[in-house]
């Protein structure tokens, strides 16, 4: 055999991972294989494998006649839309796709070049976890990834994709990445599995149940989207890319569209009940506002009284932080703070401008939401728009009450530009409960108590429910015309482009966890 041939031999055998039986298996649960999946991740043809040759040094137990094709894992480089990305793919085929030593190495040599070259990089996770065979060398692998995923936090876009088990220490490193991503009924997050659970607390559940990708979108806020298969959640992912910069000292790439950035929108006139306990729907005023009326929602699924999505205007990517009326009256509560503010800080760490849109009535009350620490985690929103230094703009349509007020990003914590709408009714309080508060004398000595509320209610209302007081101080800098928000809100980015603000020299701040 000559070496081409030679070359060309090993290159086929690595290819097929743990063999044609093991690939079926996959097949079989609905699972793409490791190198199939790159091939959807990065543009046709674009991906170049590295360390292919890669292999274990282990002797224990009968590991020493064990060949493990590329050490169980897929890593390498290519392009999305055109752009630089990074990736590494675990193969399941080849001992379950477990992390030994040298495929640790792999993953740690592939974050570095990521972090040299500027690049976002992406981790496709489907692994039994530690290799059980290599003990402490197992472990010691899984710590370096753990510390490059923290270095590389904030310089570039990391993403975790979960195609399979995701067991033990083995969730700590999508933990620490920017998004997480699920397939639905194929892939597991947990510390501790259902039969661990089952004989330390007597507990059952399932698998599914325990970690699956539902679980983690709707109860625990660990997974950030979920996709119904292989191949769907891929296409996410690329999506996702499209909206980040590779690095935090870029911006994200401008798109060309043909949606006019000065696009009147008249619905907006019409669009806020003039009840102020009816309901709407935020994502209408959002797909409206958008470019073409895309938008990129992160965390769908999670504390939906808050809506944390990716837009394009005039073509630039912009992160929106919203109430949505529709859930639990848009209130904040310890979901929606977290929700929030990890959202404000991704967007800030790679220069993506926050557009903050507010109809809030306030923090939600409750002692489950006092006992549950509402204090700290409300904190950690205030914290992140406070720190954030990109452009943020806040559009007040109606209820902006108290301290959600302040907390939906008002002049004070570091809004750029204010722009109420006429319907806005910026106060510490709505006017039943003010009125209830203030005139309470007044209302219990009268004949009519009722009438007597409902005319100090009005008095309230006529006083300070309006955006006038608040644009009289300065605090909100324009009352504008709904219809026009796509272009006072493009025409304020513009002017805020070359926006340059710094916090003073320190370690790190002390965000309140
Ligand atoms: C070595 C492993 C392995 C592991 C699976 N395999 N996990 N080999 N180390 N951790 C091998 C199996 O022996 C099998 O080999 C092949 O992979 C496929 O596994 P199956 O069990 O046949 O597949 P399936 O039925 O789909 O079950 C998948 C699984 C299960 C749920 C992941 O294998 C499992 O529970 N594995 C152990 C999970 C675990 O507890 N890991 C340690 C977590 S602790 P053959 O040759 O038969 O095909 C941890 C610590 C990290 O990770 C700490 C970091 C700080």
């Amino acid at each position: 055999m000559n070496k081409l041939e030679e070359l060309r031999q090993f290159k086929e055998e690595i290819a097929l991972g743990g063999g044609q039986k093991r690939i079926d298996a996959q097949h079989k649960k609905g699972k793409l294989t490791a190198r199939e999946r790159l091939n959807i991740l990065f543009d046709e043809g674009s991906f170049v494998e590295n360390d292919v040759f890669v292999s274990h040094r282990c002797t224990n137990f009968d590991m020493a006649d064990t060949k493990a094709p590329s050490e169980g894992v897929v890593t390498g480089y290519g392009t999305v839309d055109g752009r630089l990305v990074f990736a590494y793919a675990q193969d399941f085929t080849v001992l379950g796709g477990s992390l030994g030593e040298y495929h640790a190495e792999k993953i740690v040599k592939v974050q570095g070049m990521a972090l040299k070259m500027g690049a976002p990089i992406v981790g496709l996770n489907d692994s039994g976890g530690a290799r059980i065979q290599e003990g402490v060398n197992a472990l010691s692998g899984f710590g370096k990834i753990f510390h490059n995923n923290t270095i590389s936090s904030g310089v570039i876009p990391q993403i975790s994709v979960i195609m399979g088990p995701c067991a033990g220490g083995a969730v700590y490193s999508p933990a620490i990445t920017d998004f997480i991503f699920m397939v639905d009924k194929t892939s597991q997050m947990f510390i501790t599995g259902p039969e661990v659970i089952k004989t330390v607390t007597g507990e059952d559940i399932s698998a599914e149940q325990l970690g699956g990708a539902m679980t983690h979108n709707t109860v625990s806020g660990v997974a950030h989207f979920i996709g119904s298969d292989d191949r769907e959640t891929l296409m996410q992912v690329r999506e996702l890319l499209s909206y980040m910069p590779s690095n935090n000292l870029e911006t994200a790439p401008i798109y060309a569209t043909n949606d006019d950035p000065n696009r009147m929108i008249p619905e907006f006139n019409e669009i806020i009940p003039d009840n102020p306990n009816k309901a709407y729907d935020m994502y209408d005023i959002i797909t409206k506002l958008a470019d073409d009326g895309k938008i990129f929602d992160v965390m769908p699924h999670y504390a939906k009284n808050m809506v944390t999505c990716f837009i394009r205007l005039d073509g630039a990517t912009v992160g929106i932080i919203a109430n949505q009326p529709k859930f639990g009256a848009g209130c904040l509560d310890i979901n929606a703070s977290d929700k929030a503010a990890r959202f404000i800080r991704r967007c800030d760490a790679f220069n993506i401008p926050v557009l903050t849109i507010e109809d809030v009535p306030g923090f939600l009350p409750g002692a489950d939401q006092e006992y549950g620490g509402i204090i700290r985690h409300g904190a950690k929103m205030l914290y992140a728009y406070c720190e954030a230094t990109v452009p943020k703009i806040t559009m007040i349509l109606r209820k902006a009450y108290g301290g959600a007020y302040i907390g939906m990003c008002n002049k004070e914590l570091g809004a750029d530009i204010v722009l109420a709408w006429p319907s806005a009714q910026i106060a510490v309080m709505g006017a039943a409960g003010a009125a209830n508060i203030v005139f309470k004398k007044d209302i219990k000595a009268a004949d009519d108590p009722n009438a007597k509320r409902q005319e100090k209610i009005a008095e309230y209302e006529e006083k300070f429910n309006n955006p006038y007081r608040a644009a009289e101080m300065g605090y909100v800098d324009d009352v504008i015309e709904p219809a026009t928000a796509r272009q006072r809100i493009i025409s304020a980015l513009d002017m805020l482009s070359t926006k340059r603000e710094s916090l003073p020299a320190k370690k790190h701040g002390n965000i309140p966890l």
